[in-house]
């Protein structure tokens, strides 16, 4: 049977092969979990001190606070976002606004407490009046989200809106597909609902955001 390091030098010699210096974007985001050769960071701690001051990409001239993300070190459950918006921004903390009150709402109505999940977004640092991020400041904050699941090893991740669920999934279908449906990236069960502030505008999708939150639940239930 290959093992981990056969695969990786399979797919590093391929990667030379073709003359390629940063990773395909399909699949990219799994085989970047898997291939990060850094040892797993020992604490939420570490990554917090590798992020300060952080210029990676164009959004730290606009930034008030990275936020990071909150939550217990051994969560079995993580929520991941788009990006911080304008509270977040100010508050350093993930959806401490009015979607992170509906998401508290949603958390509520299957029973969890915010405290035992993890939270975090797939870019560290607000995009300029709430735009969609931009494809290199993903790639750019890519390896800190990375880090994150490496060292918390939930046992589920639920994305919140298109850009977490495309970006964890590398995909590019539309989440009317990736709905419904239990993923993996990694050894860990993906499951996608709507962003809460896409629910805000459209109170209508409620009740498919509600079937996604059982299946979560159904999922925690049997992986705590
Ligand atoms: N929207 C997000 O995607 N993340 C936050 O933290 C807040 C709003």
């Amino acid at each position: 049977m290959r093992t981990f390091w056969d695969e990786l030098a399979l797919y590093l010699e391929y990667l030379k092969a073709i003359g390629v210096k940063t990773l395909p974007k399909k699949k990219a985001f799994e085989r970047f979990l898997k291939l990060d050769l850094s040892p797993p960071p020992k604490s939420l701690a570490e990554i917090a001190k590798e992020i300060e001051g952080c210029t990676r990409c164009k959004l730290h001239r606009t930034r008030t606070n990275i936020v990071l993300g909150e939550g217990p070190e051994n969560a079995t459950l993580m929520f991941i976002g788009e990006a911080p918006g304008r509270d977040e921004d100010l508050e350093g903390r993930p959806f401490v606004g009015r979607a992170g009150k509906l998401l508290d709402q949603m958390l509520g109505a299957i029973n969890i407490r915010r405290a035992e999940v993890y939270i975090t977004n797939v870019v560290k640092c607000r995009p300029p009046g709430n735009r969609t991020p931009e494809p290199d400041e993903i790639e750019a904050c890519l390896p800190y989200l990375a880090k994150q699941i490496k060292l918390i090893r939930p046992r589920l991740i639920c994305t919140l809106g298109l850009v977490a669920a495309q970006t964890v999934l590398a995909t590019t279908q539309p989440l009317s597909r990736l709905r419904g449906k239990i993923h993996e990236i990694d050894g860990i069960k993906v499951v996608v609902t709507y962003h809460p502030a896409f629910l805000l505008r459209y109170p209508s999708y409620k009740a498919q955001a509600l079937e996604d939150l059982k299946l979560l639940k159904r999922l925690y239930e049997e992986l705590k």
